[in-house]
Formats: C-alpha cells, structure tokens, sequence
C-alpha cells in the first residue's frame, strides 16, 4: 500500500504533526507513504516526491509550518490539470491519498476521489471554518497567538490611554477573533457573520471612557466590514485570483478616532498567526486524524473527512461534509463576550 500524502492552503501549525502521525502509524501497518511537495500545484505539474521515511520525520513534531510545501492551485482551474494528476498518480503508484487542506483543497479531493482515487481529507484552518467538522487544525495555536498577542498590547494600550485595534485572520468567519479577543479580553470584538457601525464601536468605547477606563483594545477579523466605514481598503488579488485582506483595521481607526476623540493605533497580526510550534491540543487532535486518516485506509474506507465532532475525531463522507451546513459562528458565544467589555 503506497499511500500519497499532500498539504494544501495556508500553512498552519500541526500539519507536521499529522504527517508524523500518518507517516508513523502507516509504517506500523506495513504501508509505505510518500509526501507529495507543493499540493495540488505539484501533484499537476511535475510530482516531486519526498520519501516519508522515519529519519524524514524525526523531530518534526513540534515544528510549524509543512516539509511537504504548499500551494493553493486547484487542477479543475486548469482544462488538462484533473488528468495530469490522475496520470502522476498512477506513475506514483499511488494506492491512495491523504490531503490536509482547508475548503479548497478538500473540495478538489472529493473531485479527485469522484475521479475514482482513493482518498481521505483532513481539515486545517485556523479560521476554524470548514463544514462538516467542529474543529480544524491549528485553529488552537493561531489563537493563543491572539490571545498573547491582546495581553501583551494591553500593556502599552493602557500605559498611554490609547485604544488598540488588532486585525486578526478570518476571511469569512469571526472564530479567530471571537475566542481570540475573548481569552485576550478585548472590549471590542468585530466579526464579518455580526453587523456593527462604527458608531456602534465609538459608542462601546465611550461608554467604557465612562466607567473609568482610558484605554481599550478592539479585536477585528479581517474579512469584517463595519457598517458606515466611508473608506474602505483597497481590493488586491493575488496570481490566484484570491483576494487578499488585510487592511480593514487601519480603514477604521482614524474614523474611530475621529469619533471618539481617542488615541488609536493598529496592529495587524497577519501571518505570524499561522507560525510557530502548535499548541498541546494542536498536536493531539493532529496525531488523532492522521491516524485515524491511515486506520481508513487499513479498513478501504475512502472519499471521507477525519473530523473533529463532540470532542471526538471520526469519520464523515467528504461529501456530506463538504456540501452540508458550514461550520458557523456560536453567536451565543460571540453576544456573550459583549458582557466582558
Ligand atoms: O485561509 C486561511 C487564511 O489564513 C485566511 O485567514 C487569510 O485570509 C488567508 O489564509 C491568507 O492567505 P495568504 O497566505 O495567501 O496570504
């Protein structure tokens, strides 16, 4: 059993840990794996593999980011790119597949496993969004990252009396910012799934002005629009045709301040919340799915998602996953940090 193992999208912390996991536990069943560089982008064009050997894996456990590289590109933008991947496949001798992605390049492996391969997927985001799972891979880590990043701000916020908007990822889901911003204690929490103006956000900070308070930090996600903001960032595109975000807190603190008669200053956290070593839970649920990842393949169960479900990881089809409910906001959750401003 050759068994082809891919990750693709944005890096996280832990996608090492699940190809230790895979790698480990295939090698205790016999099963020789192999790591595919560069996501669906080298499985298209030239195939370059790695041997997923024990000496290749040894140590990587704690180490963030991916050894097998990343891409974002999907075969099924290219007109001949489904078949030149089912064609290095086959010159692989790939018996089956393990991709680790985000929404985009698990949709490509359903494709790929309706294509007639024989494929598992398990999720990684840490804007924490994917359907069909409650929990993705290095969504933990990015938000201790937040978390430290708000303690550590407060400090100078509270030192000059300023307020402090922090961006945080999240393209189309405020998770990041919502558990994030509350185990930072941010006063302000702006997410795309909630509408708020930014009268609504001047009016919060005032208010905390009036109990005392000279300082304040607002979390925003990225992909959040506040309601009434005139200016807006620009809109880049990357060579995917991806947009890229970033941006929205600066579009918003002159208006804040402008509002508020408060000091402002932006931190964007960007990418160095998808860095670093993963957390204890990162690497545990990482280790669970790549190996329940190889146990499907023991037993011939293909085309399935390892998700993460009531605290537990378990099988569910890619399919139903992919094309059932997405994998929403707790709003409860995010009207409840609205008591701790
Ligand atoms: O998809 C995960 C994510 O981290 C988003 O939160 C963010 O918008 C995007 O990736 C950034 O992507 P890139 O690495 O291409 O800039």
């Amino acid at each position: 059993m050759k068994i082809g193992v891919m990750t693709g999208g944005g890096d996280v912390p832990g996608l090492n840990t699940a190809i230790r996991a895979i790698t480990k536990r295939a090698f205790s069943e016999g099963y020789e794996p192999v790591g595919i560089k560069n996501g669906w982008l080298g499985m298209m064009e030239d195939a370059l593999t790695i041997p997923l050997t024990l000496e290749a894996i040894s140590g990587i456990l704690p180490r963030g980011g991916t050894i097998l590289g990343t891409s974002r590109n999907d075969p099924f933008d290219y007109e001949d790119g489904p078949q030149k991947v089912l064609d290095n496949i086959k010159r692989l001798g790939l018996d089956s597949l393990v991709v680790i992605g985000g929404d985009g390049t698990l949709m490509t492996a359903l494709r790929i496993s309706k294509l007639g391969i024989k494929t598992v997927g398990i999720p990684k985001t840490i804007d924490n969004d994917i359907a069909g799972t409650d929990y993705c891979i290095g969504f933990d880590t990015a938000t201790n990252i937040v978390m430290n990043a708000l303690d550590n701000l407060r400090t100078t916020a509270e030192s000059h009396h300023r307020v402090i908007i922090v961006e945080v990822m999240g393209r189309d889901a405020g998770w990041l910012a919502t558990l994030g911003g509350l185990a930072g204690g941010a006063d302000v929490i702006i997410v795309p799934e909630v509408e708020m103006g930014v009268e609504d956000i001047a009016e919060a900070l005032r208010e905390r002005h009036r109990r005392g308070k000279t300082f304040s930090i607002v979390a925003i996600a990225e992909g959040a629009k506040p309601k009434g903001l005139k200016t807006m960032p620009e809109t880049v595109v990357d060579k995917m045709g991806y947009i890229k975000l970033g941006g929205i807190a600066h579009a918003l603190a002159p208006e804040l301040e402008a509002l508020t008669g408060y000091e402002t200053r932006v931190t964007i956290l960007g990418h160095l919340q998808r860095g670093g070593s993963p957390s204890a839970f990162d690497r545990v649920v990482a280790t669970c799915m790549g190996n329940m990842a190889v146990e499907l393949i023991k037993n011939g169960t293909f085309g399935m998602l390892v998700a993460y479900r009531n605290g537990n990881v378990v099988p569910v089809s890619l399919d139903e996953a992919l094309n059932g409910k997405p994998h929403k906001l707790d709003l409860d959750l995010y009207r409840m940090t609205r008591y701790f401003s």
